[in-house]
């Protein structure tokens, strides 16, 4: 929750003694002082499905809390609202849908454009971005991997993050308290400590998206922006690889687990803890 104080000049012998819900305060000077309490504003990419879908509906369930999801047809747009509703949402939260696709690469004032679209004036900052929406290529050697499937997965994996950052900072820069970027990584995006397994485009895309997270939190002192890698999980991205891998068993970590872990580390990040640094849903911080 954020509060929000408004000073009104001259309103205030107008003021019955109590006022509803909102804490109201006169002061000396002729001053409305209100003081309301205001919705956590998430905005997460790729909400339809995998830990997208897993975070809107987390994040749903808390009171106070609005989320902003983007999806990138009309399906899924249409599956997501089923998904919600289906749902026991908090006291006081909402969902809003935006469609956004990555794969056209998207330009900031494009993106600002349809979330003021999608929210209205019902959504004046941000607090919390997620950058969650990827797509995985084959996970081909280096040596064998496409100019093709390293181009989509930047423009998807690296690119449009970015982008949508860039679209949001303006908006970030409002919230009461020190606003985050998380951005949806990879181990497979680790260059000292790489995986000892083929990602093609994607691995390459991550450790560049690890790049501008740390870049992002050294150039800006009032934000706090995570590289956070979810595990191994059992999505289809996370069953993709697998199969990639011609791996026999299954992701090990579920859904349900990897995103409470996520928002354990989401919740309690700060410029001191994990911003800069590529981190786990564990808490784990791990080498670049
Ligand atoms: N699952 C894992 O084991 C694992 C491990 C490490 C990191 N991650 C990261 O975790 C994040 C979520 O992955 P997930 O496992 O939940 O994957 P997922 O189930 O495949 O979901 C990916 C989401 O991203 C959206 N998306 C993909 N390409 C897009 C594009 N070009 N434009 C707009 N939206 C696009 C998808 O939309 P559609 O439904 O329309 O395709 C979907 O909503 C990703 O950043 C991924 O790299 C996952």
């Amino acid at each position: 929750m954020s509060l929000i104080v408004r000073f009104v000049r001259g309103l205030a012998p107008l003021i019955p003694p109590i006022f509803g819900l909102s804490l109201t305060t006169l002061n000396t000077t002729n001053y409305l002082v209100i003081i309301m309490v205001g919705n956590t504003v998430y905005v997460v990419t790729g909400g339809n499905r995998g830990l997208g879908l897993g975070l809107v509906k987390s994040l749903l369930a808390r009171p106070s809390t609005t989320v902003v999801a983007s999806i990138r047809n009309t399906d899924a747009a249409a599956s997501l609202k089923a998904d919600s509703t289906a749902l026991t949402l908090g006291a006081g939260s909402v969902l809003h849908i935006m469609q956004l696709n990555f794969n056209t690469a998207i330009q900031p004032e494009k993106v600002r454009d349809i979330f003021d679209a999608a929210v209205g004036t019902s959504v004046d900052h941000v607090d919390v971005l997620i950058n969650n929406a990827a797509w995985c290529t084959s996970m081909t050697p280096a040596a064998e991997t496409s100019a093709d499937d390293l181009r989509i997965s930047f423009e998807s994996n690296t690119i449009a993050p970015l982008m949508v950052f860039q679209a949001f900072w303006p908006l970030l820069q409002k919230a009461a308290a020190t606003p985050k970027v998380i951005m949806m990584t990879s181990s497979l995006g680790g260059i000292s400590m790489q995986e000892p397994l083929s990602s093609g485009g994607y691995g390459p895309s991550k450790a560049a998206l690890n790049w501008i997270t740390r870049a992002l939190h050294l150039q800006n002192e009032g934000l706090v922006a995570v590289a956070l890698h979810p595990g191994w999980v059992k999505t289809r991205a996370g069953e993709f690889a697998a199969k990639e891998w011609n791996y026999a068993g299954e992701p090990p970590v579920t859904v349900d687990d990897s995103v409470k872990g996520m928002l354990e580390v989401i919740d309690g990040a700060t410029r001191d803890n994990v911003s800069g640094k590529f981190v786990t849903q564990t808490g784990q911080i791990l080498s670049w």
